[in-house]
């Protein structure tokens, strides 16, 4: 869809695979629940779109408060993948989400390969999402707790479950920031039939009351985001579009237009927003519209454009 301004024509619209959001701004899993709770703050039409909270096949009702802590430059959550349950979601959000003309991508996630295919089989039966993304950062109870996005094995594994079962829609996989190597695991999973991937996921990490001596969370551990992690994700992210001819949705650490143009600069084809939006509901919206001044300001009418102006050297 093209945004009209006394600049011209200006089209945002990017290319990830088949699905082809208005704008390169989604916002983030866990960070914008099912949508419908930003609908009063944010206009969902003028996203590129938004990833649902991680559906599970049951519902889970979550960690222990408190599950959000702040730190240096970013923020630590144990949310504990609290969710309704695939099945309410496509009851009770679905219908709601199917009014809105922008990219729903749902959110999966599961503790062994079975959990994996029967959400994308729920899934599979409802219209609406765009997509789905496949969060592979979570422990895989069968080979002893060992996260599935950790060994490139495990991940080929999950996704090639998931490619049979979701025939409909794109398939986008969450990698976790965890890995010696992002290229080979990004590769691993490209073979076993991704369609995209998303780079990247929250960083372990802990943050204690020396005083007391206990955990800042309910949890003894959470995941750190937030602007602290920008740099190291970034190279991530740099390092993925590198090693795969699938797009790459880059997240981490973004508040500003120019940290979406440094991800678009180091490959990402759009890039996700999910702790700016506890600061600012209206964080993505707003990064839309930074977006659209930023192409005024460099002479440019579209993101691709605007992108390779800033392309760094692959050196
Ligand atoms: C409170 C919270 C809950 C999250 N829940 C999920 C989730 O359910 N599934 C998922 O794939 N990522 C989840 N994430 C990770 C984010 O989607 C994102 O990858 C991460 O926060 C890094 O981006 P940011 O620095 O912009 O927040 C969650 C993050 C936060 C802060």
């Amino acid at each position: 869809m093209c945004e009209v301004s006394s600049a011209g024509a200006v089209d945002l619209s990017v290319k990830i695979g088949a699905v082809r959001p208005r704008n390169p701004i989604l916002a983030a899993s866990g960070t914008f629940g099912y949508g419908t709770e930003f609908s009063h703050l944010v206009n969902l039409n003028r996203l590129g779109g938004f990833v649902t909270k991680g559906l599970s096949k049951e519902p889970i009702e979550g960690a222990p408060a408190p599950r959000l802590c702040e730190t240096a430059a970013g923020m630590l959550n144990a949310v504990g993948l609290q969710n309704m349950g695939v099945r309410a979601f496509v009851a009770e959000k679905l219908p709601v989400l199917r009014k809105y003309d922008t990219a729903v991508v749902a959110n999966v996630f599961g503790y062994a390969l079975e959990d994996y295919v029967e959400v994308l089989r729920v899934l599979e039966d409802a219209e609406g999402p765009a997509a789905y993304e496949l969060n592979i950062s979570c422990p895989n109870v069968k080979k002893g707790g060992l996260q599935f996005g950790s060994d490139p094995g495990m991940a080929a594994e999950v996704v090639a479950a998931a490619r049979k079962i979701a025939a409909k829609r794109p398939l986008w996989v969450k990698l976790s920031p965890l890995v010696t190597d992002i290229g080979v695991i990004g590769r691993a999973v490209e073979e076993a039939g991704a369609d995209a991937l998303t780079v990247a996921n929250t960083y372990p990490a802990m943050a204690v009351d020396h005083r007391t001596g206990k955990s800042r969370l309910g949890n003894p551990t959470g995941g750190l985001s937030g602007p602290a992690i920008k740099p190291i994700t970034l190279r991530l992210v740099w390092e993925a579009a590198k090693a795969v001819k699938i797009p790459v949705i880059g997240l981490g650490g973004i508040e500003t237009v120019e940290d979406v143009l440094e991800y678009l600069s180091v490959g990402a084809v759009a890039v996700q927003v999910g702790t700016a939006s506890f600061t600012d509901p209206r964080a993505s919206e707003g990064l839309v519209r930074g977006l659209l001044r930023a192409t005024f300001r460099h002479k440019v009418f579209t993101v691709s454009e605007l992108s390779h102006k800033f392309m760094v050297e692959n050196g």
